[in-house]
């Protein structure tokens, strides 16, 4: 396709936090509307890519033309988003629960003595999965929602999780659930940092730029 088109490409999103159960009732969960990631799923496939929309539990309508898969829990998420590939490119957007519990059948009691510990279990990362996949997309984005020494941090994360773009947001300030977004591409060929920006533009500019990348020599 043309540098501006992504017809032809099928993309992976994940968006959305993940619930992870503590009980029938009660869940670990990352706070996150869904709505950056669902907004990069429309922007691509106005651009003409297909698009498999790997959503946690958010009350977002689904953009037309996306393909959603609706989960709950990290593993969930991991499964579908694998199961998802082949893949052009993989933009990983959901906040997902660093860990997990070993759920109880039936509702904690409050009351009973102590209140009860929770023994953590670590999700797997499935940005790092898809990176270091054998069906590994030849573009892979990954998201740092980081609330000090932003770039860095993100820079680690590029390598660590097998990304070549990791798109860091500052969320000190009032991002989550917001409308708008002010990030930092980060790059093995260094760092693009873009005004504050209504989550649609974000996602646009993010569009546009995923198209030119995969139809150029370089990634970067
Ligand atoms: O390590 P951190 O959570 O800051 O990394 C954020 C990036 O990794 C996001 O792209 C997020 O979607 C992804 N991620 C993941 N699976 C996890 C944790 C994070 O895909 N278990």
């Amino acid at each position: 396709p043309a540098p501006q088109s992504l017809t032809g490409r099928h993309i992976l999103v994940t968006a959305g936090p993940t619930h992870e159960p503590i009980d029938p009732v009660r869940f670990l969960g990352n706070r996150s509307s869904g709505k950056q990631g669902f907004a990069i799923a429309e922007a691509l496939v106005a651009l003409g890519a297909r698009v498999t929309l790997v959503a946690g539990p958010v009350s977002l309508p689904t953009p037309a033309g996306v393909s959603r898969i609706d989960v709950q829990t990290a593993r969930e998420m991991a499964a579908a988003a694998e199961g998802a590939l082949p893949a052009d490119a993989a933009v990983m957007v959901a906040a997902v629960a660093d860990w997990r519990v070993e759920p109880a059948a039936g509702k904690i009691k409050k009351g009973a003595g102590a209140p009860p510990a929770l023994a953590l279990v670590e999700n797997p990362d499935i940005l790092a999965t898809i990176g270091h996949a054998a069906r590994r997309p030849r573009l892979v984005v990954g998201f740092a929602a980081e609330t000090d020494t932003v770039v860095e941090n993100a820079r680690a994360k590029l390598a660590r999780k097998g990304a070549d773009w990791i798109v860091a947001n500052d969320v000190s300030g009032d991002v989550m659930g917001g409308e708008t977004n002010a990030i930092h591409i980060v790059t093995a060929a260094g760092v693009d940092s873009w005004p504050q920006l209504p989550k649609a533009a974000v996602a646009t500019r993010l569009a546009e730029r995923i198209a030119a990348a995969l139809s150029g020599e370089s990634l970067a």
